[in-house]
């Protein structure tokens, strides 16, 4: 069949076949395909959706399309987890540290931050030394060594979604449930874990703004990677504020660090971080019950165990793990202020897309995937929505790499955080499990 006859038969709401989907990725990935006939096939997709069966074969053809990672070497099931994408969402740091203290091979490839929203790439770059660009040979014998690497993608990882984001993003077709879970599971599958668990945001930080939403892609995930023969999971969690009270690459570095030194009790990005871990825990068949794999991750975040995971993995991939010690180590931003809030009341919303867009204007994410990042700049957050909030006290502090750069976000800072006359109920972090 030609590409207009599937676009035709999609749009008229038709359900293809296997090997339709199979010609348009392949056709569009070596380039047979142009862009003028993918942007039809992606809007028709996005305007009439797909069934479980297309998404799995959409799903296939893309992780296909490029190199797929092999761990069979490393003995043990080998675990993945990955986030929609959110702010002040650091709980790879954590989690993987918590995973393989506990034994489980912890084969990690990350992402950089994009638009609002940070990667763990970035973050662990703040470290100074650490190299995350290593060879697949260094990556799967560190982890047979020390049982954790976190690296970016060795290989071409999916090579078809990475034009056919290219293409979504100017077309208006990202907001599609298959094309989303398509283009996350199709990286996944390609990196080779046996156990996925997937950490799917939603609020008005997220992709997914309501919980139908996020029910509906957290399933597609799930069944994609079920019908892959991979143990597939997914937890809802929210994003209608910064997970982390740090935003910004060392700064969010600086938290972990307070974390797994066993400081930050109360702290969001804690409790999201392990209750993840305890479910990886559970899915990897170590602890029988979440209940028991839940006090197991944090028996192991609190004696150190996971410190100590960190500590190796900074020195494997030639960081200076001195910074566990001493955060002052980690770099710092030239300019540092207080914003006051301007009005009494309660902290009713945060808009979180938005506060993620001024971390990136400030220094700390970048507008194009060429463009460098400034380690140091960023934001802490002093209150939760649902907090009282006093006139003249600071609601966030702002790093900066000058006055004129703090100067030019401060009131679209301000108008970030919704302060209301009535208390609100903070939202809870966990929502919903997705998956066996
Ligand atoms: N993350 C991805 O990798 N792809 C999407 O389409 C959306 C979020």
């Amino acid at each position: 069949m030609k590409p207009y006859d599937i676009i035709k038969k999609k749009k008229e709401g038709g359900c293809l076949s296997c090997s339709e989907i199979e010609s348009m990725i392949q056709g569009f990935s070596k380039g047979d395909i142009p862009d003028y006939l993918m942007s039809a096939f992606l809007m028709a997709v996005c305007l009439k959706g797909m069934d479980d069966a297309e998404t799995k074969d959409l799903t296939q053809a893309m992780t296909d399309s490029g190199h797929k990672v092999n761990l069979a070497s490393i003995p043990g099931r080998k675990v993945d987890k990955h986030s929609t994408g959110g702010v002040g969402d650091t709980t790879t740091l954590l989690i993987g540290p918590i995973i393989s203290a506990a034994g489980i091979p912890f084969a990690k490839m990350s992402g950089r931050g994009l638009a609002h929203t940070g990667g763990t790439l970035d973050k662990l770059e703040s470290i100074p030394g650490f190299r995350t660009g290593l060879t697949e040979e260094e990556f799967i014998s560190q982890v047979k060594e020390i049982g954790i690497a976190l690296i970016s993608p060795t290989g071409d990882l999916a090579p078809a979604d990475k034009k056919m984001y290219a293409l979504r993003d100017v077309t208006a077709t990202v907001d599609s449930i298959p094309l989303i879970a398509g283009s996350i599971m199709s990286k996944k599958l390609a990196a080779g874990a046996d156990v996925i668990l997937l950490d799917v945001k939603v609020g008005s930080g997220a992709f997914m703004t309501t919980l139908d939403d996020a029910r509906a892609l957290a399933r597609a995930l799930v069944n994609i990677g079920t019908l892959a023969g991979k143990h597939t999971r997914a937890v809802i969690t929210d994003m209608n504020q910064p997970l982390n009270s740090h935003i910004g690459n060392a700064l969010e570095v600086k938290e972990v660090i307070e974390i797994l030194k066993g400081g930050r009790r109360d702290s969001p990005l804690r409790e999201v971080a392990l209750e993840l871990s305890a479910h990886l825990l559970q899915m990897a068949g170590v602890d029988s019950t979440l209940e028991e794999a839940r006090s197991h991750a944090a028996d192991l975040l609190q004696r150190g165990a996971a410190l100590e995971k960190m500590r190796q993995v900074i020195k494997a991939q030639g960081g200076k793990d001195a910074v566990l010690d001493d955060t002052s180590l980690l770099p710092r931003a030239r300019v540092i202020r207080d914003i006051p809030a301007q009005k009494e009341g309660y902290l009713g919303a945060i808009e979180v897309m938005k506060m993620g867009i001024i971390a990136r204007d400030l220094g700390a994410g970048r507008v194009r995937k060429e463009d460098s990042i400034d380690p140091s700049v960023g934001l802490v957050i002093h209150r939760r929505i649902g907090d009282k909030i006093t006139s003249g006290e600071s609601i966030v502090t702002v790093h900066g790499a000058s006055e004129k750069s703090i100067e030019e976000v401060r009131e679209s800072l301000l108008e970030c955080f919704i302060v209301l006359d009535q208390p609100v109920e903070a939202p809870p972090l966990i929502l919903a499990t997705i998956g066996s």
